[in-house]
């Protein structure tokens, strides 16, 4: 059995392969790489039965696998870089290879992956962590399950300037309700629950551009989105309109929160 383990810059994720067959996944949370690497290792270990002796080796990526440097656990530990582990699980989830891979996490990383060639195409500082970053001080709240709440009952007009808002025509390819500036109006009345849709809307839109422009760069028009930002159905919804806009598809894999880890284990 192999272990691959994502040690993320929030969390870290751990999964058992066997056969390049994802059997077990496990996620942990602490302050630094080392005992979160080692929490997530014990975790997948205890909750599943899985003994020492059966495991082969651990591969470890993710920002935090730098900060390792032994072996864990006397086991035989190799390290591979984070982006070779996003393509790889990317293709693996997918089944198919010529993607390019936009993986929301804590940041984002945008990749191109074919079976010989997995290329690192750039990213952007803003992707979950700035959601969170941006709700604890316009919402006070830290939890994405306060943040969603909040933001289904919010109004995007009150906080975003519309081409609406400035034009009495459309503009090129944009619908009146476009966006003209994220939190360009921002009303005296806006309130939380419009700040919270705002924050969402600014996040995957950017995210969203990003990505169609990497496509065409790459000539495919879908792109496959891993990372625990890829599970959010506000993001989801911003992103199906960029689909409508650019005619560019995004594609959600399942345990695509684990697509890195699961890359690590089968690299
Ligand atoms: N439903 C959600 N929608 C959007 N973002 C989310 C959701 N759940 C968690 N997040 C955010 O996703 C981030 C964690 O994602 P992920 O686990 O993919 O990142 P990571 O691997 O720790 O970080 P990175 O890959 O950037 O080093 C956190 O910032 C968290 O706030
Ligand atoms: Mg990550």
């Amino acid at each position: 059995m192999i272990i691959g383990i994502d040690i993320g810059s929030t969390i870290t994720k751990a999964v058992s392969i066997e056969n390049r067959k994802v059997l077990k996944k496990v996620k942990s949370k602490a302050s630094d790489a080392v005992t979160s690497g080692a929490g997530a290792l014990g975790k997948l270990m205890l909750e599943n039965n899985i003994n020492i002796r059966d495991i082969e080796k651990i591969i470890i990526t993710g920002a935090g696998a730098s900060k390792i440097k032994n072996n864990i656990f006397d086991i035989p530990t190799e390290k591979i870089d984070e982006f070779t582990a996003i393509g790889t699980g990317g293709m693996f989830q997918v089944k198919r290879d010529n993607i390019v891979i936009t993986n929301i996490g804590t940041g984002t990383v945008l990749i191109h992956a074919k079976k010989d060639e997995i290329t690192h195409l750039g990213g952007s500082g803003v992707g979950g962590g700035t959601i969170l970053g941006l709700s604890k001080k316009l919402l006070q709240s830290t939890t994405f399950n306060d943040i969603m709440a909040m933001a289904k009952a919010g109004n995007i007009d009150q906080v975003d300037l519309l081409l609406e808002d400035i034009m009495d025509s459309e503009l090129s390819f944009l619908g009146r309700d476009a966006t003209a500036a994220n939190f360009g109006k921002v009303l005296d009345g806006a309130k939380q629950e419009d700040f919270a849709l705002a924050i969402l809307n600014m996040v995957y839109q950017v995210i969203g551009m990003l990505s169609v422009f990497a496509a065409r760069s790459k000539n495919t028009d879908s792109v496959v989105v891993t990372g625990s930002g890829s599970d959010n159905p506000i993001g989801k919804k911003v992103l199906s309109v960029i689909t409508k806009m650019h005619g560019i598809s995004f594609e959600f894999p399942p345990d695509a929160d684990y697509t890195t880890a699961i890359g690590a284990g089968l690299s």
